[in-house]
C-alpha cells in the first residue's frame, strides 16, 4: 500500500487513508490543516453530542491547550515514577491469584494490571472493572461482519455505554467538586477553566484511553518476545527490556490509526484533499515505513534509532506515554521475575475486534 497508493480514498468509509512515515506525522501534528475536530461518521447515526467531543482529543489549538493543561503535570515521567510502588504490588498480586500450568495471561494480567491503575488514578472502584472494559470496548468496536443491522447494534451498544459512563462519572464530579482530594475526578471537578461537559469528557477519555491501549501493548510485548524466543533473553537482561518494549510499540502498534478532517483544501504526497474530507493517519503502516526503519517487517529487540509513533506526535501526543511505558516494564519484569520458564500455549489468536486497536482477546501462556 505504501508503495503502489500511499494516500487512497476508501469508498465505504468516505475517509483518505494516509500510509506513508512522513504524511502520517503531518496528519497528526499539522492541526491547521487536519483538525482533530472529526464529526461522527455519517452512517452511525452517533451525534456530535458525546462529551468526547469536549476533550483535548478531540479539539484542536488554542482550545486543547486549555483541556490539557490543567492535568500534564500528572502524566510526567517525574510525577509517575511515584507509582511505581503501587503498580509492582498491582503486578504481584495478580500473578499470586494465577492457578494452574496453563493460563491467559490477557485476561489474568495485562487487562487489569492498568484498569487498577488508571481506577487508582481516578479513584473509583477498581472492582468494577469489568464495566469500565465493556465500556471501552464498545467505543472502539466494530462488528465482523458489517451489516446494516449489525453496524446498528454496535451504535446502539455504543451510545448506551456513553450514556452509562456520563452517569456513573457525572455523580463522580458532582460529589467531589469542591473538595480536597488527590486524585484525577476531584481535578477535574476544582478545574475552574473547564465546563461541566469538558470535566465529563475529561474522566471518560482517561477511562478508556488509559486501558485498552496498554494491555495490548503488555500483549503484544510477550506475544513479540515469546513469538522471537528472546523471552528469557529480555528477562535476564541480556536484552534491552526499554528497547524491546519501544520495538513491540512499533511493530505491534496497539493504536494502528487516529482521525482527523480536512480544515481547507490540501494536498498530501501528490494527492489532492477537498476542504472537509476526512483523513485516517495509519500510525501502524507507518511505523513500518521502509524508509525510515531498515527490515521493517523484522522485529529487532535493540532496534536503534527507533523513530516510531506509536504514541502520536505534535500537540496530541500521548499524555499517559509516561504512565504505559512504566506499566509495562513492571508489569514484564514482574512476571518474568515470576516465571523462568514461559512460552506460549498455541499459535492460534483471536485478534481484537477493532479496526484501530491492534492486540489479542487472549494469549495463553504455560
Ligand atoms: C493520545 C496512544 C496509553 C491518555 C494518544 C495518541 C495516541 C495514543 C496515538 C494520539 C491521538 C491523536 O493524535 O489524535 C497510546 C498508546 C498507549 C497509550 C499506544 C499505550 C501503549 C495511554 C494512557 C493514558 C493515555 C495509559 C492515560 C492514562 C491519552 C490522552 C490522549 C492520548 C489523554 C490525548 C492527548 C491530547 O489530545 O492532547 N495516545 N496511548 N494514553 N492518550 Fe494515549
Amino acid at each position: 500500500m505504501r508503495d503502489e497508493r500511499p494516500v487512497s480514498y476508501d469508498e465505504e468509509r468516505r475517509a483518505w487513508d494516509v500510509f506513508k512515515y512522513d504524511a502520517v506525522r503531518t496528519v497528526l501534528s499539522d492541526y491547521e490543516t487536519f483538525s482533530s475536530d472529526t464529526p461522527p461518521d455519517d452512517d452511525s447515526g452517533a451525534d456530535d453530542s458525546s462529551p468526547l467531543s469536549a476533550s483535548m482529543i478531540s479539539v484542536d489549538p488554542p482550545e486543547h491547550e486549555r483541556l490539557r493543561q490543567f492535568v500534564d503535570d500528572r502524566f510526567q515521567p517525574d510525577a509517575i515514577r511515584d507509582r511505581r510502588p503501587y503498580i509492582e504490588t498491582v503486578a504481584e498480586s495478580l500473578l499470586d491469584d494465577i492457578e494452574g500450568e496453563t493460563f491467559d495471561i490477557v485476561s489474568a494480567y495485562s487487562f487489569p494490571l492498568p484498569v487498577i491503575v488508571i481506577a487508582e488514578l481516578l479513584d473509583i472502584p477498581a472492582e468494577r472493572r469489568d464495566e469500565f472494559k465493556q465500556w471501552s470496548d464498545a467505543l472502539v468496536a466494530a462488528p465482523r461482519e458489517q451489516t446494516e443491522e449489525t453496524l446498528r447494534k454496535n451504535e446502539q451498544h455504543r451510545t448506551q455505554s456513553i450514556a452509562e459512563m456520563s452517569s456513573f462519572f457525572r455523580n463522580a464530579l458532582t460529589e467531589r467538586r469542591g473538595s480536597d482530594r488527590d486524585d484525577l475526578v476531584t481535578l477535574a471537578a476544582n478545574a475552574e477553566a473547564l465546563s461541566p461537559t469538558e470535566q465529563l469528557g475529561f474522566c471518560i477519555l482517561l477511562l478508556i484511553a488509559g486501558n485498552i491501549t496498554t494491555t495490548n501493548l503488555i500483549t503484544n510485548a510477550i506475544w513479540s518476545f515469546a513469538e522471537q524466543d528472546i523471552l528469557h533473553a529480555v528477562a535476564s537482561g541480556a536484552v534491552d527490556r526499554k528497547q524491546a518494549i519501544e520495538e513491540a510499540l512499533r511493530f505491534r502498534s496497539p493504536v494502528q490509526a487516529m482521525s482527523r478532517v480536512a480544515t481547507e483544501d490540501t494536498e498530501i504526497d501528490g494527492v489532492e484533499i477537498a476542504a472537509d474530507e476526512r483523513v485516517t493517519a495509519w500510525i501502524g503502516s507507518a511505523n513500518r515505513d521502509e524508509s525510515v526503519f531498515d527490515n521493517p517487517d523484522e522485529f529487532l529487540p535493540e532496534r536503534s534509532p527507533n523513530r516510531h509513533i506509536a504514541f502520536g506526535t505534535g500537540v496530541h501526543y500521548c499524555l499517559g506515554a509516561p504512565l504505559a511505558r512504566l506499566e509495562a516494564g513492571v508489569a514484564l519484569s514482574t512476571l518474568f521475575d515470576r516465571y523462568d520458564t514461559i512460552e506460549l500455549r498455541d499459535d492460534q489468536f483471536q485478534p481484537v475486534s477493532s479496526p484501530i486497536v491492534y492486540g489479542l482477546e487472549s494469549l495463553p501462556l504455560h
